[in-house]
């Protein structure tokens, strides 16, 4: 018997496997042939919402989710966060290294020449009712790219399949922007490509009759800085639609759109939105005891509590309830940011949240910084797809390139009816 095996008996035969583990994790597959008779299937492995499965070998980001630590291709968030922008971090994404000054000269120079979106992407957004969902709009534009660029169908072209990563990060805060302008009734504001990435989001997002928009400096680098903590998160809800999306080897956009879709929801990428809501439900300090006892109660979630992977303070809640200070000494302290502290006060001491390991996650502070710079609730997600724009792009180029890959196609254990025959209509019951 080998070091890196696992033995297991089948009982239902008496039949002993030795199955080789690799990586700390044993093939799926290896089940399979554990059979009660010729004919039978072999053994399947039931792991429903993926708590336990790796879906595939990646080297782009490291979670240890029991004490709090997140790494992008080997750097701490929290070497990361202070010291860099979010384009030299989406190139360390991408590429696996963070760039040298020419390297990250170029890629800021070509992700900047990108973000301007064909003239007709206007008309669709016109189409779209004034009160529309910033999220819906962003799902569809950035699908409907796909139909500007067809060569995008060449994901296996190394050149083709760069053109639409830089594209793709480079025009989602276009889109964002553009869906921003739309629910407000203001005229689109065209990309400035003088500025930082983060100054021309705040530029296409804000300008009015100025001839030119100078983004406040805190505003920008606080954007930043969120920017980078959002870029990726391993395998989460819509990085695994982005990949098993694109394993159909479909075009990217239409990839980003599921992604983003992924996004929207309120488990996901919506919560930042959800906590907002929940906070400003809650209303004043004095009512947080009562909101606790309904979180416990199983009444309703605590938005921004809780994760399927950190057990533990996630690091990127810490380094952005940090910087709302700088935020407000700006903008204003959002009086919201006092019912979350003392939310996270009582629920980091109630049993209930401790013994299931329950904690802030990224959501729980960043909604309060958005509110305060401005952003109406609903571009929360929105202001979450932008950066994370980068990660779902190096996840499905990390997911074309490997060739243990296929499309992805689960299984399913059928508890339905077995074979019967079609009954007549005036038979039925
Ligand atoms: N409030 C109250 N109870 C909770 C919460 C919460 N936020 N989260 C989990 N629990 C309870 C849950 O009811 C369960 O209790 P019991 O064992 O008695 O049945 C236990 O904790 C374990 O929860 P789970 O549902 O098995 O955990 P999960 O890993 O499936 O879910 C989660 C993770 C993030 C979906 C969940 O914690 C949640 O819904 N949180 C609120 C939404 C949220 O903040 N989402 C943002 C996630 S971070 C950003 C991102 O990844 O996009």
């Amino acid at each position: 018997m080998g070091d890196n095996t696992l033995s297991v008996t089948d009982n239902r035969t008496g039949q002993s496997f030795e199955l080789p583990l690799e990586d700390g994790t044993v093939r799926a597959m290896s089940f399979r042939q554990m059979k009660t008779s010729e004919d039978d299937f072999g053994l399947m492995v039931y792991d429903p919402a993926f708590t336990n499965t790796a879906s595939c070998k990646s080297r782009i980001t490291f979670i240890d989710g029991d004490v709090g630590i997140l790494r992008y291709r080997g750097y701490p968030i929290e070497q990361l966060a202070p010291n860099s922008t979010y384009l030299e971090v989406a190139y360390l994404i991408v590429f696996g290294e963070l760039p040298n000054k020419k390297q990250l000269d170029q890629w800021v120079h070509d992700i900047t020449n990108h973000t301007f979106v064909h003239e007709n992407i206007k008309k669709f957004m016109d189409g779209f009712h004034h009160d529309a969902h910033p999220m819906g709009m962003l799902v569809s534009t950035v699908a409907a790219l796909s139909t500007f660029y067809p060569e995008s169908k060449e994901i296996l072209d190394d050149d083709i399949r760069m053109v639409q990563i830089k594209r793709l990060i480079a025009k989602m805060p276009t889109l964002a922007a553009f869906a921003y302008r739309h629910s407000n009734g203001l005229p689109y504001a065209y990309p400035d490509n003088d500025l930082s990435f983060t100054g021309n989001l705040l530029n296409m997002l804000y300008k009015m009759s100025e001839a030119k928009y100078e983004p406040d400096p805190v505003l920008e680098q606080a954007l930043e800085l969120l920017f980078i903590l959002h870029v990726d998160h391993e395998q989460n809800c819509s990085a695994n639609a982005m990949r098993a999306v694109g394993s159909s080897h479909v075009d990217p956009y239409s990839a980003t759109a599921a992604a983003t879709a992924a996004l929207y929801g309120p488990l996901h990428g919506g919560a930042n939105e959800a906590v907002l809501r929940m906070l400003t439900d809650i209303g004043s300090v004095e009512r947080v005891p009562e909101y606790v006892k309904r979180f416990k109660e199983g009444e309703q979630l605590l938005m921004g509590f809780g994760h399927r992977v950190y057990k533990n303070y996630d690091p990127r809640a810490s380094i952005i309830k940090e910087m709302a200070h700088k935020v407000f000494d700006v903008t204003g302290r959002n009086p919201l940011l006092d019912i979350a502290l003392e939310l996270e006060k009582i629920a980091l001491e109630d049993e209930y949240f401790v013994s299931r390991k329950l904690y802030p996650n990224v959501d729980f502070y960043s909604g309060i910084i958005y509110q305060s710079m401005g952003f109406p609730v609903a571009m929360f997600p929105v202001l979450f797809a932008i950066p994370r724009t980068a990660g779902w792009v190096a996840q499905w180029q990390e997911m074309l390139l490997d060739s243990d890959q296929k499309i992805a196609r689960p299984r399913q254990i059928f508890l339905g009816e077995d074979e019967r025959d079609f009954v007549e209509m005036a038979k039925r019951r």
